[in-house]
């Protein structure tokens, strides 16, 4: 079983040391996070009204950018297990009523679309085994809350071998077993996004 507060402790640390920044919630850099975010909002229809789940949140530095890429939820509900990052969202953005942060899924009713950034690249010393039904488990609940769609994104498997045995502590995932689950469970329409520079990839299920 996945041990979250060991996660927790990891993001927290992050967050302790590097504040509202693209650091602080694990990233190496600005660029690569609103990288991941210009992928991820591919699932998304912006001619049309919709509501919008943020699973791992983080600070919700994705309102500033949807915002400066013209992209208006209705509703927006971010989720996050780290307290100290929610406070800091419910800050910068709390008062916006359409708007607003929580700790859990079950705190959220269903919504058009799910996004999800960064969430399952650190798996500490879980085994890939372990870490893989996690992801599973996850995605599943992904597909129960979001009515239009959902977008995930992952470290590839393709990246670099000196790199990854280096980094134990992260997941690099295998994008053509996570393709599969999604098309043969959630949809017929599912997209592989691996062609972004970074080594990561995307993956978009339209229902
Ligand atoms: C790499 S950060 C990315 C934050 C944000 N998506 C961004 O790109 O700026 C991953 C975030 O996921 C959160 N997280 C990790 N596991 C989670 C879980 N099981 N449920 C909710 N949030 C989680 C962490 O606390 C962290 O804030």
């Amino acid at each position: 079983m996945v041990n979250l507060n060991e996660i927790h402790d990891f993001f927290q640390n992050c967050f302790e040391q590097y504040g509202e920044s693209p650091e602080g919630v694990g990233w190496n850099s600005d660029s690569a996070q609103e990288i991941r975010f210009n992928q991820l909002l591919k699932v998304i229809q912006p001619a049309d009204s919709f509501s919008l789940v943020e699973y791992g949140c983080g600070y919700g530095h994705l309102i500033d950018y949807m915002e400066k890429v013209g992209y208006h939820p209705s509703r927006y509900y971010g989720v996050d297990i780290l307290e100290s990052a929610i406070q800091a969202a419910k800050k910068r953005y709390g008062n916006n009523p359409a708007v607003s942060f929580h700790r859990s899924l079950d705190e959220i009713p269903e919504a058009d679309y799910l996004v999800a950034s960064g969430v399952f690249n650190v798996k500490l010393d879980h085994d890939n085994v372990t870490w893989t039904r996690y992801i599973i488990e996850s995605l599943d609940t992904f597909n129960l809350i979001a009515k239009r769609g959902f977008s995930v994104n992952f470290l590839t498997k393709y990246s670099d071998y000196d790199r990854m045995v280096q980094r134990p502590d992260l997941y690099y995932a295998d994008p053509c077993f996570l393709f599969d689950y999604c098309k043969a469970n959630f949809s017929r329409n599912v997209a592989l996004l691996h062609d972004y520079q970074i080594y990561d990839f995307t993956i978009i299920v339209r229902k």
